[in-house]
């Protein structure tokens, strides 16, 4: 039984080992599907969808999470696959804050995405926390793609400070108790930051220099405070 499988992509052939994604299958032959929950280093969990693609089935196929199959005739740019992307991201626009997330930007450019065919939509609020000298966590610019919650857990810290919080369209992330982060294992790492591709996760010092704050401020305010140092004798 052979470990590989040939399928076509967009029109092209290509040959992948077994298990291989239809994201990373049409990489190898230079296509670029658009991610938004999707990160290279993280497991992929499907939740955003940008990435649909038709594949043929009843409905259209996360190509993050979707294993290729033999014979498997893939669409990655349909009328179908481009409307649905178009919709998501129009959704996404009228609930969530977006205004610091340029790769999501770019990609209502790319999809004519029209924001105001929404305007009936709710906007999805919700608190800023201050409450440790690292980093703000901003939800109303958090779109849940989940990145921070997976960093934190299995695929890299083991921290398990950060998890969902509230349900429906209430979800957001949140802390064990919605405790403050030093109440929480935190370990201010800081790559729950390095992974949030909007505004929601941002170091306080780059916070606070936005806000005009001069250097040497910026690090009395945000540095630890040192008991002071006891003279001997
Ligand atoms: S805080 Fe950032 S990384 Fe975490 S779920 Fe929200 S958008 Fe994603
Ligand atoms: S990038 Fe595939 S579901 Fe989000």
């Amino acid at each position: 039984m052979s470990d590989t499988i040939t399928l076509k992509i967009d029109g092209r052939e290509v040959t992948v080992p077994k298990g291989t994604t239809i994201l990373d299958a049409a990489a190898q032959v230079g296509i670029e599907i658009p991610v938004i929950c999707y990160h290279p280093h993280l497991t992929a969990n499907g939740l955003c969808r940008i990435c649909s693609v038709d594949a043929g089935g009843r409905v259209q196929a996360a190509a993050c999470v979707t294993p290729c199959a033999e014979g498997m005739n893939v669409d990655t740019q349909s009328e179908d696959v481009c409307r649905g992307r178009r919709t998501i991201l129009e959704m996404l626009a009228v609930t969530v804050e977006l205004t610091e997330a340029p790769e999501i930007l770019t990609l209502l450019a790319t999809y004519a995405a029209d924001e105001s065919r929404f305007t009936m939509g709710a906007r999805r609020t919700a608190p800023v926390y201050d409450d440790n000298p690292f980093y703000i966590r901003d939800y109303n610019q958090c779109i849940n793609c989940w990145r921070c919650v997976q960093v934190c857990a299995e695929d890299a810290q083991y921290t398990f400070a950060l998890n969902f919080d509230g349900r429906g369209f209430h979800t957001q992330i949140g802390t064990f108790m919605s405790n403050g982060m030093t109440d929480t294992t935190c370990v201010f790492c800081g790559q729950c930051v390095g992974v949030c591709p909007t505004g929601a996760l941002k170091p306080k010092r780059q916070v606070l220099l936005e806000q005009g704050w001069d250097p040497d401020s910026i690090f009395e305010a945000t540095r630890r405070k040192r008991k002071p140092h006891k003279e001997k004798g």
